[in-house]
């Protein structure tokens, strides 16, 4: 049986072992995929022995995924520019290939709720690694333009430094009163803490769809606060989540699982 794993440290509360296995009961793929909590200071030699275990892929989640990245023979063009790497693949002739589906998984969940996003415009808030992981998709995805904001002005002016070759980018501080857009995206950890950034409200109108990466049983502070603002939408990260895995199921397996199913499932787990 073919053996994939998830590392990270927590992991105890990983969804993605559920989520794999019911993406390999819809797609009749015999695997198993487990849970494996790396020591914060062995994630390499963890990831080591499960390659000598016949181990065929591996997730990445906090806190290695950029020393996942370190470690690959191969990157596509996504990790190499998000700098981190959530997919790992050992591929036939022994090559280690880092993958970054995350922002795969989130443009997939827009795309799902939104149809296309051509011509669109997009607010990203937070420039951490979550921020950095999605950059590329969304400026592949057809939109017209990425704004960038954050709490540290300067990191999101470095992130429009690597990606403005990619497409139109551009950094403003946080509390600008700018114009409304299309898509809001939070990719700040702020509602982990029932904060919201401290954005101007006047970057809502009633046609804005407001995305928050975190989720939970209740909506997060980020999205109570889109919709008192008279957001049209409010969707949070767990379709992220299930669209992550089902990318890295795919480049694993060769098979695209549905995510809808799967998602349904999560949500009433939650
Ligand atoms: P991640 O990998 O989850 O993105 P990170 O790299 O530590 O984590 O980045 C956290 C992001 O959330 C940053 O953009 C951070 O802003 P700063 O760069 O100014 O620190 C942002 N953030 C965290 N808490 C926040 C809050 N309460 N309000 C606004 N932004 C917050």
């Amino acid at each position: 049986t073919d053996k994939y794993a998830v590392f990270g440290n927590p992991i105890a509360h990983s969804k993605s072992p559920l989520i794999h296995g019911l993406f390999a009961k819809e797609t009749a793929q015999v695997l198993e995929y487990e849970a494996i909590l790396a020591p914060v200071d062995e994630f390499a030699s963890c990831l080591d022995e499960f390659w000598k275990g016949e181990g065929k892929g591996a997730n990445v989640t906090v806190p290695f995924k950029e020393q996942a990245f370190n470690l690959c023979d191969e990157l596509s063009e996504e990790a190499k520019l998000a700098g981190a790497v959530n997919t790992l693949t050992v591929q036939a002739n022994g090559v280690i290939r880092g993958d970054n589906t995350d922002g795969l998984g989130l443009v997939a969940d827009l795309k799902r709720h939104m149809g296309e996003l051509n011509g669109l415009s997009v607010l990203l808030v937070g420039a951490g690694g979550a921020a950095r992981g999605s950059i590329l998709p969304l400026l592949q995805s057809g939109i017209s333009k990425l704004t960038i904001v954050n709490r540290t002005q300067g990191k999101a002016e470095r992130l429009v430094d690597i990606f403005s070759e990619y497409g139109e980018v551009c950094a403003l501080p946080m509390e600008h009163e700018d114009k409304s857009y299309d898509i809001i995206i939070n990719s700040t950890s702020s509602s982990l803490t029932g904060e919201v950034p401290n954005l101007s409200t006047q970057v809502i109108d009633t046609s804005t769809v407001c995305y928050d990466m975190m989720y939970g049983k209740e909506p997060t502070s980020f999205n109570v606060w889109a919709k008192e603002q008279g957001a049209k939408l409010t969707l949070d990260g767990l379709g992220m989540l299930v669209g992550q895995a089902a990318q890295s199921f795919a480049i694993w397996r060769k098979v695209k699982p549905s995510v809808e199913p799967v998602l349904a499932e999560l949500r009433t787990l939650l």
